[in-house]
């Protein structure tokens, strides 16, 4: 594939190929992420959505370096800026979480410590990375907390975590990611707790942020109304592998995954006013007794006998990858599966 940087094509910041990160328990291996790659560039906005257990988080732990036992990276590689994180050590990890590499959780509370203040908590962060003067670090923290939406910041830097409203609270864990200008930051559904329109303003503010810092971003949601407008890429996961692969308003406008199209058809702002919700019929297989062949057959509406084998990942249209034998939207002819 041969690339040329331009203002449409910025350089890739992480190439995650064929990822493999598995639960090796008593019952037997769970294969959380099942063959996972996608690309994230700098400045652009990657969503990541899928069903409750396709393996999102799995997959930002993964890149973070978090997996702990009975899980380990069993196969595959996570380049970023072409080095391969799944291969450094534990501490050569932890240089990099934090400094170069970011995670917001769902919890904010998994960022931010209950009984220090806003300002000492975020000093410690800015010092623990970069040689700075308590003073040059207070200022670094005041101004980031301006930059995601909080209003007088030099008087809320004095306050402890329970004196902010939940969608303040996150918002502090996010400028706290923001902290050190890391390349890429992985955000693992932070706003979900919060109202949807508070969720797109964050998220809206985020993204100017990273447009801005070249920051590369990867958004993690189960709902794919919030990411819709916001996200450059879409990467849609099914049972621990990426379905499909895209420009976010391609596929959303005319997706070829069968999976795809069900989760569109059940977000509601796409759904005519008055219309029953639709819903994917079915339930997510259990990853330890997945159907053979394509795992989404027994509840996808163009299953055949075909679908019995397992559909190979391909580029179906131009920019475009799905995994299916009978996509949606392929003039006939032009699949290349
Ligand atoms: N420690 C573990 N041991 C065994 N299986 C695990 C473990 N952690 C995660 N899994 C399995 O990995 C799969 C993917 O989980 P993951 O948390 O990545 O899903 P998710 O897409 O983030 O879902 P949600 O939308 O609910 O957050 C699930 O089936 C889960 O049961
Ligand atoms: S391969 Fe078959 S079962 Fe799987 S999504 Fe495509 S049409 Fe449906
Ligand atoms: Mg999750």
């Amino acid at each position: 594939m041969a690339q040329t940087p331009t203002a449409n094509d910025a350089s890739p910041v992480l190439e995650v190929r064929d990822l493999q990160t598995h639960f090796f328990t008593r019952a037997g291996v769970v294969k959380a992420v099942d063959g996972v790659s996608f690309t994230v560039r700098r400045g652009k906005v990657l969503g990541l959505v899928g069903e409750s257990g396709s393996g999102k988080t799995v997959t930002g732990f993964s890149i973070l370096g978090l997996v702990d036992a009975p899980g380990r990276i069993a196969g595959g590689s996570i380049l970023f800026h072409g080095q391969d994180l799944a291969k450094l050590s534990e501490e050569e990890m932890r240089q990099l979480r934090g400094n170069r590499i970011a995670m917001i959780f769902q919890d904010p509370m998994m960022t931010l410590n209950p009984v220090l203040r806003i300002d000492t908590q975020m000093i410690e962060t800015v010092q623990a990375h970069a040689k700075v003067s308590r003073e040059e670090a207070r200022q670094r923290a005041r101004d980031t907390l301006g930059m995601v939406g909080i209003p007088s910041p030099e008087e809320r830097l004095k306050a402890y975590p329970h004196q902010f409203s939940g969608g303040m609270r996150q918002r502090v864990a996010i400028a706290i990611a923001l902290l050190h200008r890391p390349e890429l930051i992985v955000a693992d559904e932070p706003t979900t707790a919060l109202d949807v329109t508070i969720q797109a303003q964050i998220l809206a503010e985020v993204q100017k942020l990273c447009a801005q810092t070249g920051t590369a971003m990867i958004w993690i949601t189960h709902d794919l109304s919030v990411v819709a407008g916001l996200a450059d890429d879409l990467a849609v996961m099914y049972a621990g592998r990426v379905v499909e692969r895209g420009p976010v308003s391609e596929t959303l406008d005319a997706p070829l995954h069968p999976y795809t199209a069900g989760l569109i058809g059940s977000v509601p702002s796409r759904n005519k006013r008055g219309e029953p919700l639709r819903q994917i019929p079915g339930m997510t297989p259990s990853l330890l007794n997945l159907p053979g062949g394509c795992a989404f057959r027994t509840r996808c509406p163009k299953a055949q006998e075909k679908c019995r084998q397992d559909p190979p990942f391909g580029e179906l249209l131009p920019g475009r990858e799905a995994r299916c034998f009978f996509p949606y939207n392929v003039p006939a002819g032009e699949a290349a599966a």
